[in-house]
């Protein structure tokens, strides 16, 4: 059986001719470790691999289909992935964990996830777009995770050859923009991996939760080669996101930007205290004429979206599901948080718990 959470979407879609509510306590996020995701293996690094230095802002105009034949597509990760590198991750930095008086282990969280899915419930009263969550607790830390829900495999699906070389084009420019070491001209004549990554791991407080998230950093400003292990620099990286978008927006381009993208790369940099974001303006044929840097506090100034509302919707669903959580008080239980276009808010399911056998959504038991 589905409940909705006590949190209603519509009292959230703050903008233009309503009042946004004060911004909630977000404290500014530090940063406490990192890993490399290696190549096609999608294996975890214990290391800084693939960490981007950015070596300046590329000259105009750059071919991003170039090499395009020889790109090793994003692989699609099976379920869990996120939170199975985040275990590899404790794994490798148990200091991270904290003994209790019965002799668990702690971390000092309420939340374990991903920027990316604190980025989709965040923009999920603009975006409305169907959301697919999972939930466990354990020694009082919820783990988040995202499924793929069925509009995902469906976009999937339905990818033309043009979308999927636009995808790879946002990874080309990245290619143009950053290299290996600092103050070296980039290497762009090598296929471009797109399974390559390097994360960062944030610790915040957002209304008194602490969320501790992962999140796939593009690069890092810096003259000289730095040492994460040192606590120091790693908690003082500058770091830089790129994108790509569209030259000479048609009024149609632009207010999809307005509406939908510039709320996307806002809550994606805002989580990490990215400050600008480099973009490259192409054309429809993958050429980047312009370079245009992207100030992230000036991107609601449209007001079509609030980022207060945003982060207080988060907020709200966080603790909303924080309670749910600790009034279950399982370690075995999953709750599946689910949205699609048409609901008042996220419905919560509990799919799993530990006196009984597994259930699937659709509620079948498994037999194991
Ligand atoms: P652009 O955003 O420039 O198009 P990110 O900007 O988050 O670092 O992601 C790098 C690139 O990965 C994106 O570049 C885009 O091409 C691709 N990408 C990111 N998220 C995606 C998604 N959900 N679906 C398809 N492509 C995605
Ligand atoms: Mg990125
Ligand atoms: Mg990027």
């Amino acid at each position: 059986m589905s409940t909705y959470l006590k949190v209603p979407l519509d009292k959230y879609k703050c903008g233009q001719g309503r009042s946004a509510p004060p911004f909630p306590q977000f404290t500014k996020p530090e940063p406490i470790g990192f890993m490399s995701i290696n190549g096609d293996a999608r294996e975890y690094g214990n290391d800084a691999g693939h960490l981007g230095y950015f070596w300046r802002i590329p000259e105009p105009p750059l071919d991003l289909s170039a090499g395009i034949d020889q790109v090793h597509r994003k692989a699609v990760d099976p379920e869990y992935f996120d939170i199975h590198m985040f275990c590899k991750f404790i794994q490798n930095h148990r200091e991270l964990l904290h003994p209790t008086e019965s002799g668990a282990l702690k971390l000092d969280a309420d939340f374990v996830t991903f920027r990316g899915i604190l980025r989709l419930i965040m923009c999920l009263p603009y975006d409305n777009k169907e959301l697919c969550l999972r939930a466990t607790q354990l020694n009082g830390t919820i783990y988040l995770s995202k499924l793929e829900t069925d509009a995902d495999r469906e976009d999937r699906a339905k990818m033309t050859q043009h979308h999927l070389n636009m995808c790879s084009w946002g990874y080309k420019f990245e290619q143009y923009c950053l290299s290996a070491e600092p103050n070296v001209e980039p290497t762009t004549s090598v296929p471009v991996n797109e399974n390559d990554e390097f994360n960062c791991f944030f610790r915040t407080k957002l209304g008194g939760l602490r969320v501790i998230f992962g999140a796939e950093m593009d690069g890092i400003k810096s003259d000289k080669s730095v040492d994460l292990n040192d606590p120091k620099v790693l908690a003082n990286l500058k770091f830089v996101e790129l994108k790509t978008t569209s030259v000479n927006m048609t009024p149609k381009q632009l207010r999809t930007f307005d509406r939908y993208k510039s709320l996307n790369w806002w809550a994606q940099s805002f989580l990490v205290g990215i400050e600008s974001i480099f973009a490259g303006l192409r054309d429809n044929n993958g050429i980047v004429h312009n370079i245009r840097e992207f100030i992230v506090s000036d991107l609601p100034r449209n007001k079509y979206w609030s980022p207060a509302s945003m982060m207080l919707f988060l907020q709200h669903v966080l603790q909303e599901l924080k309670m749910l959580m600790d009034i279950i008080n399982d370690p075995y239980a999953v709750v599946q948080l689910d949205y699609k276009p048409g609901y008042s808010g996220i419905k919560y399911t509990i799919i799993r718990r530990s006196d009984e056998p597994q259930r699937t959504p659709n509620g079948h038991n498994e037999l194991n």
